[in-house]
Protein backbone atom coordinates (compact mmCIF):
# COMPACT_ATOMS: atom_id res chain seq x y z
CA UNK A 1 0.00 0.00 0.00
CA UNK A 2 1.05 3.41 -0.69
CA UNK A 3 4.33 2.02 -2.52
CA UNK A 4 6.85 4.40 -1.87
CA UNK A 5 4.78 7.10 -0.11
CA UNK A 6 6.36 6.66 3.47
CA UNK A 7 10.25 7.11 4.44
CA UNK A 8 9.46 5.49 7.37
CA UNK A 9 7.61 3.91 10.26
CA UNK A 10 8.49 6.06 13.13
CA UNK A 11 6.01 3.95 15.56
CA UNK A 12 4.98 0.25 14.46
CA UNK A 13 1.26 -0.92 15.24
CA UNK A 14 2.46 -3.17 17.87
CA UNK A 15 4.10 -0.44 19.64
CA UNK A 16 0.83 1.83 19.44
CA UNK A 17 -1.36 -1.25 20.43
CA UNK A 18 0.97 -1.76 23.59
CA UNK A 19 0.93 1.59 24.56
CA UNK A 20 -2.91 2.18 24.21
CA UNK A 21 -3.18 -0.91 26.53
CA UNK A 22 -1.19 1.17 28.92
CA UNK A 23 -2.89 4.25 28.44
CA UNK A 24 -6.08 1.94 28.88
CA UNK A 25 -5.09 0.94 32.18
CA UNK A 26 -4.20 4.05 33.54
CA UNK A 27 -7.33 5.27 32.76
CA UNK A 28 -9.62 2.89 33.97
CA UNK A 29 -7.16 3.07 37.33
CA UNK A 30 -7.82 6.64 37.60
CA UNK A 31 -11.75 6.85 37.06
CA UNK A 32 -12.97 3.76 38.27
CA UNK A 33 -16.32 1.99 37.37
CA UNK A 34 -18.70 4.05 37.47
CA UNK A 35 -20.88 4.15 41.12
CA UNK A 36 -24.50 3.11 41.46
CA UNK A 37 -26.31 6.03 39.45
CA UNK A 38 -23.24 7.64 38.18
CA UNK A 39 -22.69 8.56 34.51
CA UNK A 40 -20.28 6.40 32.47
CA UNK A 41 -16.90 7.99 31.07
CA UNK A 42 -17.82 10.01 27.83
CA UNK A 43 -15.07 10.11 25.43
CA UNK A 44 -14.86 12.74 23.39
CA UNK A 45 -13.05 12.28 20.40
CA UNK A 46 -12.29 14.85 17.78
CA UNK A 47 -12.64 13.54 14.38
CA UNK A 48 -11.21 12.94 11.84
CA UNK A 49 -8.01 12.31 13.15
CA UNK A 50 -8.64 10.03 16.61
CA UNK A 51 -11.10 7.84 15.01
CA UNK A 52 -8.66 5.13 15.25
CA UNK A 53 -7.16 5.45 18.72
CA UNK A 54 -10.67 6.26 20.45
CA UNK A 55 -11.92 3.30 18.75
CA UNK A 56 -9.26 1.24 19.78
CA UNK A 57 -8.29 2.48 23.38
CA UNK A 58 -12.38 2.56 24.17
CA UNK A 59 -12.36 -1.24 23.12
CA UNK A 60 -8.75 -1.37 25.87
CA UNK A 61 -11.06 0.62 28.47
CA UNK A 62 -12.09 -1.90 31.23
CA UNK A 63 -15.01 0.67 32.36
CA UNK A 64 -17.97 1.30 30.29
CA UNK A 65 -17.47 4.49 27.84
CA UNK A 66 -20.03 6.67 25.69
CA UNK A 67 -18.41 7.57 22.06
CA UNK A 68 -19.57 11.42 21.11
CA UNK A 69 -17.57 13.21 18.26
CA UNK A 70 -16.49 16.63 17.24
CA UNK A 71 -15.24 17.79 14.44
CA UNK A 72 -13.44 20.95 14.42
CA UNK A 73 -11.41 23.33 11.58
CA UNK A 74 -8.78 25.40 12.81
CA UNK A 75 -7.33 28.16 10.36
CA UNK A 76 -4.10 27.57 8.77
CA UNK A 77 -1.71 26.38 6.27
CA UNK A 78 -2.45 22.63 5.41
CA UNK A 79 0.28 21.52 8.23
CA UNK A 80 0.09 23.40 10.95
CA UNK A 81 -2.67 25.07 12.91
CA UNK A 82 -3.75 28.98 13.76
CA UNK A 83 -5.63 28.65 16.65
CA UNK A 84 -8.76 30.16 15.13
CA UNK A 85 -11.35 27.25 15.39
CA UNK A 86 -14.93 26.93 14.08
CA UNK A 87 -17.18 24.00 14.79
CA UNK A 88 -18.17 21.86 11.82
CA UNK A 89 -19.92 18.94 13.98
CA UNK A 90 -21.06 19.89 17.73
CA UNK A 91 -21.82 17.11 20.03
CA UNK A 92 -24.87 15.34 19.93
CA UNK A 93 -25.41 15.92 24.08
CA UNK A 94 -24.87 17.71 27.27
CA UNK A 95 -22.15 16.83 28.68
CA UNK A 96 -22.69 19.12 31.96
CA UNK A 97 -22.25 17.18 35.06
CA UNK A 98 -20.17 14.43 33.31
CA UNK A 99 -16.80 12.98 33.58
CA UNK A 100 -15.44 14.20 29.83
CA UNK A 101 -12.36 12.51 28.34
CA UNK A 102 -10.83 14.59 25.57
CA UNK A 103 -9.32 12.40 23.10
CA UNK A 104 -6.89 13.60 20.50
CA UNK A 105 -4.57 12.04 17.90
CA UNK A 106 -1.60 14.48 17.63
CA UNK A 107 -0.92 17.84 20.16
CA UNK A 108 1.27 19.80 17.83
CA UNK A 109 1.46 23.78 18.93
CA UNK A 110 -1.69 22.95 21.33
CA UNK A 111 -3.52 25.60 19.87
CA UNK A 112 -5.98 23.78 18.64
CA UNK A 113 -6.21 21.75 22.18
CA UNK A 114 -6.55 24.99 24.30
CA UNK A 115 -9.06 26.13 22.27
CA UNK A 116 -11.40 23.21 22.32
CA UNK A 117 -10.67 22.86 26.19
CA UNK A 118 -12.30 26.07 27.05
CA UNK A 119 -14.87 25.19 24.54
CA UNK A 120 -15.51 22.14 26.32
CA UNK A 121 -15.40 23.44 30.33
CA UNK A 122 -17.53 25.71 29.73
CA UNK A 123 -20.39 23.65 28.99
CA UNK A 124 -19.66 22.25 32.91
CA UNK A 125 -18.63 18.73 33.03
CA UNK A 126 -17.80 17.69 36.08
CA UNK A 127 -14.36 16.71 35.13
CA UNK A 128 -11.95 17.19 32.01
CA UNK A 129 -9.05 15.40 31.20
CA UNK A 130 -7.28 14.92 27.88
CA UNK A 131 -5.66 12.17 26.09
CA UNK A 132 -3.75 12.18 23.32
CA UNK A 133 -1.87 9.53 21.42
CA UNK A 134 1.22 11.44 19.98
CA UNK A 135 2.67 15.47 21.15
CA UNK A 136 5.07 16.95 19.50
CA UNK A 137 8.16 19.33 21.28
CA UNK A 138 6.46 23.11 20.92
CA UNK A 139 3.54 21.24 22.83
CA UNK A 140 5.76 19.94 25.11
CA UNK A 141 7.35 23.79 25.80
CA UNK A 142 4.08 25.00 25.81
CA UNK A 143 1.87 24.66 29.00
CA UNK A 144 -1.00 22.33 27.77
CA UNK A 145 -2.81 20.37 30.12
CA UNK A 146 -2.85 17.06 29.10
CA UNK A 147 -3.06 14.08 32.12
CA UNK A 148 -2.11 10.99 29.14
CA UNK A 149 0.18 10.73 26.73
CA UNK A 150 1.25 8.32 24.17
CA UNK A 151 4.32 9.08 22.73
CA UNK A 152 6.13 12.08 22.58
CA UNK A 153 7.67 12.32 18.51
CA UNK A 154 10.11 14.75 16.69
CA UNK A 155 9.10 17.39 15.13
CA UNK A 156 8.12 16.20 11.43
CA UNK A 157 5.48 15.72 9.94
CA UNK A 158 3.43 12.12 10.58
CA UNK A 159 0.55 10.26 8.93
CA UNK A 160 -1.36 6.84 9.51
CA UNK A 161 -3.25 5.54 11.92
CA UNK A 162 -5.76 8.68 11.51
CA UNK A 163 -4.03 10.75 10.66
CA UNK A 164 -3.49 12.13 7.26
CA UNK A 165 -1.94 14.25 4.08
CA UNK A 166 -4.48 15.29 1.88
CA UNK A 167 -7.22 13.20 3.11
CA UNK A 168 -4.98 9.73 2.66
CA UNK A 169 -2.57 7.59 5.07
CA UNK A 170 -5.87 7.68 7.68
CA UNK A 171 -5.72 4.07 7.08
CA UNK A 172 -2.03 2.94 7.52
CA UNK A 173 -2.11 0.33 10.96
CA UNK A 174 1.39 2.39 11.84
CA UNK A 175 2.52 6.25 12.30
CA UNK A 176 5.18 7.02 9.95
CA UNK A 177 6.68 9.80 7.92
CA UNK A 178 5.91 10.99 4.43
CA UNK A 179 8.87 10.31 1.37
CA UNK A 180 9.15 14.52 0.52
CA UNK A 181 7.88 13.10 -3.26
CA UNK A 182 4.56 13.32 -1.95
CA UNK A 183 4.79 17.21 -1.32
CA UNK A 184 6.67 17.59 -4.40
P1 LIG B 1 -2.18 22.21 16.99
O1 LIG B 1 -0.98 22.92 16.38
O2 LIG B 1 -3.34 23.13 17.13
O3 LIG B 1 -2.52 21.15 15.89
O4 LIG B 1 -1.81 21.50 18.28
C1 LIG B 1 -3.22 20.00 16.12
C2 LIG B 1 -3.81 19.49 14.84
O5 LIG B 1 -2.93 19.69 13.73
C3 LIG B 1 -2.88 18.56 12.90
N1 LIG B 1 -1.50 18.04 12.88
C4 LIG B 1 -1.08 17.00 12.15
N2 LIG B 1 -1.74 16.18 11.31
N3 LIG B 1 0.27 14.99 10.90
C5 LIG B 1 -1.06 15.18 10.70
O6 LIG B 1 -1.64 14.42 9.94
C6 LIG B 1 1.01 15.78 11.72
O7 LIG B 1 2.22 15.57 11.87
C7 LIG B 1 0.28 16.84 12.39
N4 LIG B 1 0.68 17.80 13.27
C8 LIG B 1 -0.47 18.51 13.54
C9 LIG B 1 -3.86 17.59 13.50
O8 LIG B 1 -5.10 17.75 12.83
C10 LIG B 1 -4.02 18.02 14.94
O9 LIG B 1 -5.28 17.71 15.51
MG1 LIG C 1 -5.32 16.66 9.25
Amino acid sequence: MYDGDIASVLISSEDIQTKIGELADQIAADYGSPGPGEPDLLLVGVLKGAVMFMTDLARRLPVPTQLEFMAISSYGSATSSSGVVRILKDLDRDISGRHVLIVEDIIDSGLTLSWLRKNLESRGPASLHVVTLLRKPEAAKLDVDVSYIGFDIPNEFVVGFGLDYAERYRDLPYIGTLDPSVYA
